[in-house]
């Protein structure tokens, strides 16, 4: 049995990670941590827990999971914060997937052009970014895993056949994606306010999203040139899901039938991603609360363009469900272990 620690307990992905792990028949959840919650039991914060788990939330101290015997930490916190937590851990032997962006760019410097100054730089060459379809060899002996955002999520497993199989044109890629208001976490902001929210769609961080440099460092690191795309997000009126619209231009000849090859070759035996057959395409509600990426696409004759269409739940596969399968495989347990979930449909 793993005895497992969730840092930042009550924002949304820690209080899915803690939905998650409950069902994981390979852990103890021992240790949930909070400032604001500090000695309030979980199930007190949040309703949907009574009679599953009543552990009490502490302030975060490191020794004193170093006393609980937490062989791994999940850092669900704001950047930034999780770079002053993180080092702490792993001197103390405890391995961490950390779901912030503080570990997930290689290059410090585009990480302080995007987000602040970094202050354990030291760590960011051996942190594993951790996306298991396409880095899963690397993720089984890493002590920090860095957990990939919930945008480039979406777009990495849609795009990443394409240009592995280099299909596409690596210029003019437009990256379309929506997402619903729990991607911008549980602190009370006017921006999250119902009314702003509800009955409205709006576009926001136009060509400034900080998901925009982790994008483009994957599809760097796949095709081996250096893209530029065009990432625009949008912010639905629901409470979880990711769609994400991605147009590329095919090369020159590329067929129907190269396309739907590489798409089925890529993600045959990956279990937790679901090709629509026949023309159909994703939608979030098919998805929610499991951690399923779901891949639709159509070739558009007319323009010799290509249109990927994938749909995530931002808090499972864009965040706590990611975390757990990466847990998963450091730890040499089966994979989907703990997310063999159904989604909740209707
Ligand atoms: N929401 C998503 O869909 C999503 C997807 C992928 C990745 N992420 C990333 O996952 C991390 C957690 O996201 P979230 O949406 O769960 O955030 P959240 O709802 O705002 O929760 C943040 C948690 O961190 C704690 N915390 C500790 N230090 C903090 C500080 N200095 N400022 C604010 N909170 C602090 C908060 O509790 P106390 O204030 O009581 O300490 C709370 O438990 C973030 O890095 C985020 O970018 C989120």
């Amino acid at each position: 049995m793993l005895n497992v620690a969730v840092i930042g307990a009550t924002g949304y992905t820690g209080v899915e990670l803690v939905r998650l792990l409950l069902r994981h028949p390979q852990v103890n959840i021992v240790a949930l941590t909070s400032r604001q919650y500090a000695n309030e039991s979980f199930a007190q914060i949040f309703p949907s827990m009574v009679g599953h788990l009543d552990t009490v939330c502490t302030k975060f101290d490191a020794a004193e999971l170093v006393d609980r015997k937490v062989d791994i930490a999940f850092t669900a916190v704001p950047h930034k914060t999780a770079m002053e937590v993180v080092p702490s851990l792993l001197e103390r032997n405890i391995r961490v997937v950390d779901l912030s962006a503080d570990y997930r760019l290689r290059d410090v410097g585009v990480y302080e052009q995007w987000y602040q100054t970094h202050t354990s730089p030291d760590l960011v060459n051996s942190a594993v970014y951790g996306l298991p379809e396409l880095y899963r060899s690397k993720i089984g002996a890493a002590d920090l895993v860095a957990n990939p955002g919930c945008y480039p999520t979406s777009i990495a497993v849609a795009m990443a056949p394409l240009v592995l199989e280099k299909l596409i044109e690596l210029d003019g890629i437009v990256l379309d994606s929506k997402s619903g208001a729990t991607g911008a976490g549980r602190s009370a902001k006017t921006s999250s306010l119902f009314c702003e929210v509800n009955e409205g769609f709006k576009a926001y961080a136009v060509t400034t999203h900080r998901h925009t440099p982790e994008i483009e460092q994957t599809m760097n690191e796949l095709s081996g040139a250096l893209v530029k795309v065009n990432f625009t997000p949008h912010l639905l009126p629901l409470n979880r899901g990711i769609l994400s619209t991605c147009y590329a231009t095919l090369k020159p000849g590329v067929t129907q039938s190269q396309v739907d090859a590489a798409f089925e070759t890529c993600y045959a035996s990956e279990p937790f991603v679901r090709l629509c057959h026949g023309g159909n395409l994703p939608n979030t509600a098919y998805v929610r609360g499991s951690n399923f990426v779901d891949l639709g696409w159509v070739v558009d004759h007319r323009t010799g363009r290509i249109i990927v269409v994938s749909a995530i739940d931002n808090l499972v596969k864009g965040a706590a469900g990611q975390a757990v399968q990466n847990m998963n495989i450091m730890f040499g347990l089966v994979e989907s272990e703990g997310l063999t979930v159904v989604p909740l449909f209707p």
